[in-house]
């Protein structure tokens, strides 16, 4: 049985309209389905709009029949154009399935960017403000210590949870479109303390000196994190810098559960290991050697060099650092002919790029700063007739080797770049 607040038995009865009542009774539901006693108020939200292609399923263009059936999975038609979401919590858009301005660029049809336009436009009517991004804390989504969240995208609760010490699991979008509306998650998972302490010790042996070092020592955490456990990291190594832990957090998502990782000294609920396991010590410690390390490499870059027709850059979505690390290496040089050099970002972080001449160069060299999006999101438009793709972040491998049959290959920004420039990547 869920206690409830008096707030909350109000939403329920009807008092604050019918689709914040249907998210609170699905939201019960939810709790009831976790065994979660009570619920928590959330005041940060990214959620998953636009015109995903699975919203295809309803086979309508009705906005309302899609909202009701797909997030709010009802029958029920409820009017999202003349609600609100919830007022007491900031919800921002996650990355979406198009770029903001361009749709031919990554082989998308008209019809379909319009769509996805109309679709934002009702969300944004409803009170959700346009981030469309998968590094909200980088443009001022930034819950902090204690804060309650929920985020359809799981790079960003592990940076939310781990480093900034707010409170939230990874939902579904329906999951978190319920949350937004009515401003309440069960209490469960990472939202109770008991739930945040460390497991395992993950000892880092293996070089831990540059992004791509970062990028692919999560990849391993990942790999090697038996399920449920929580990793603390340890070491003899240089705390990681911004870029290093979007990078990591991102990739321990990707290949485990994991939503949370302590970095020992560093995160701030592991000033000490007693107080990061709570007393409890860890369950086992795990090495993460150069072995291991060279294995995750190898499953992320295909063997051998062959022409390359696109390189994809920022994933995570890149910083403004990154872009104008980009930009100075390009100065002066020639995107091959043909080649597709794409870097995605958020699209402030894209504002403040032009602002700083970043884009000018970028775009000089045959380069494009794309938003709001990714190839994944995006889908298979953008790797059509692509033979090869040059990425340098590590979840996107990973994940592009289902959406294509294109050669895969990873490494650093620059080497990436300089396949642009030449058009082959060579071992
Ligand atoms: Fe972001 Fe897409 Fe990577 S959503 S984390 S750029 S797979």
């Amino acid at each position: 049985m869920i206690k409830l607040t008096a707030e909350e038995e109000a939403i329920l009865r009807g008092d604050h309209g019918r689709l914040q009542q249907k998210a609170l009774e699905n939201i019960v539901l939810y709790a009831e389905a976790l065994g979660a006693e009570e619920l928590c108020k959330v005041t940060k939200a990214t959620l998953g709009l636009g015109a995903q292609p699975y919203l295809n399923t309803i086979q309508s263009d009705d906005y309302n029949k899609i909202f009701s059936r797909v997030y709010m999975c009802t029958d029920e038609i409820l009017d999202i154009n003349n609600n609100k979401f919830s007022e007491d919590c900031f919800c921002m858009t996650c990355t979406e399935n198009c770029d903001t301005d361009d749709y031919e660029e990554v082989g998308q049809t008209q019809d379909f960017f319009e769509k996805n336009k109309a679709f934002l436009e009702i969300a944004r009517r409803a009170g959700v403000s346009m981030g469309s991004t998968c590094v909200p804390y980088l443009i001022g989504w930034l819950p902090l210590k204690g804060e309650h969240f929920v985020t359809t995208e799981s790079s960003n609760a592990m940076f939310c949870n781990s480093l900034l010490g707010a409170c939230g699991n990874p939902d579904g979008i329906e999951a978190s479109a319920w949350s937004s509306i009515c401003g309440r998650t069960p209490k469960w998972g990472l939202h109770c303390p008991e739930n945040r302490y460390a497991t395992h010790e993950f000892r880092i042996e293996c070089k831990a000196d540059t992004i791509t070092d970062w990028d692919v020592i999560g990849y391993t955490i990942g790999r090697l994190l038996p399920a449920g456990g929580l990793p603390i990291l340890t070491g003899d190594f240089a705390y990681p810098s911004t870029a290093e832990i979007k990078q990591l957090f991102a990739t321990i998502a990707t290949t485990s559960g994991a939503v949370m990782c302590h970095i020992l000294g560093m995160t701030p609920e592991a000033p000490t290991m007693e107080i990061a396991t709570g007393g409890k010590g860890v369950v086992e410690t795990i090495a993460v050697t150069e072995s291991d390390y060279r294995q995750s490499f190898d499953m992320l870059c295909d063997a051998g060099s062959s022409e390359v027709q696109m390189v994809s850059l920022g994933c995570p979505h890149y910083s403004l650092e990154e872009i104008q690390d980009v930009a100075r290496y390009l100065r002066g040089k020639k995107v091959k002919t043909g080649l597709k050099l794409h870097i995605w970002t958020a699209y402030p972080i894209k504002e403040m790029a032009r602002a700083s001449g970043h884009l000018a160069v970028i775009e000089d060299a045959g380069g494009r700063l794309l938003t709001s999006s990714c190839p994944i999101m995006v889908g298979d438009s953008v790797v059509k007739g692509v033979k090869g793709v040059a990425l340098d972040g590590a979840k996107q491998a990973h994940y592009i080797r289902s959406m294509s049959d294109a050669a895969v290959y990873y490494g650093d920004k620059f080497r990436c770049l300089d396949t642009a420039i030449s058009g082959k990547w060579s071992r």
